[in-house]
């Protein structure tokens, strides 16, 4: 199915209409780390855009990939990260066509599945899926909006439950503290285990 993206990323980028990027590591990245969830090993990061959790990661022992669509933020992330001797690779490629070469073991999703339009969410989740190898963890960053429309489209509990139902995917039994997003809105962190 083809679904025409939901916003031109690359003009947000080259305009700095980026409302989206903190100022730095993710609160949830943090916490993860922190507590031992999310521990060195072999991550996509899909829509990574110029965030800096890839450096993060990668400087951390991370065999990392970022897939993103917009050059320039696929130019920044090289700039950062391949001339540094870290296991990272940046791919400039739409995750609706891009395959991996061999499964992951952790996916680090922060808000790109809000990034995609609704009618594409299906296709993304089954790709989510097949990149991840049999026990490997999703890191979910859920955009929390409460209203229609998007880009960032709101990610509600229960369509994310529909989307990555548990014949497929283990929940946690209780749901983290949402973090702040410096927009206003929120995020709701969620780790998923794939079955
Ligand atoms: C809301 S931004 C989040 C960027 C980054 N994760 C961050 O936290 O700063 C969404 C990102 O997804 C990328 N993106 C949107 N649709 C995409 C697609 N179909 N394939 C690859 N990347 C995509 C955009 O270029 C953008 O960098």
């Amino acid at each position: 199915m083809t679904v025409a993206a939901a916003a031109d990323w690359e003009s947000r980028y080259r305009d700095g209409a980026t409302g989206w990027e903190r100022p730095g590591l993710n609160d949830a990245y943090l916490r993860w780390r922190a507590n031992g969830l999310l521990t060195p090993c072999r991550i996509l990061i899909p829509g990574g855009g110029r965030s800096s959790e890839p450096l993060a990661m990668a400087e951390s022992g991370f065999d990392v990939t970022v897939v993103d669509l917009a050059e320039s933020a696929v130019a920044a992330q090289r700039a950062r990260l391949e001339h540094l001797h870290v296991r990272a690779r940046v791919e400039l490629a739409n995750l609706l066509e891009w395959e991996a070469s061999a499964p992951f073991a952790a996916v680090y999703d922060q808000t790109c599945l809000c990034a995609l339009p609704p009618a594409a969410w299906p296709e993304y989740a089954e790709r989510l899926h097949r990149w991840l190898a049999p026990g490997g963890i999703l890191f979910a960053l859920f955009m929390q909006t409460h209203s229609a429309g998007g880009p960032p489209f709101h990610c509600s509990i229960s369509a994310m439950r529909a989307l990555f139902p548990a014949e497929r995917w283990v929940w946690p039994e209780r749901l983290e503290t949402k973090v702040p997003h410096p927009s206003g809105l929120t995020e709701q962190p969620v780790v998923l285990r794939r079955v």
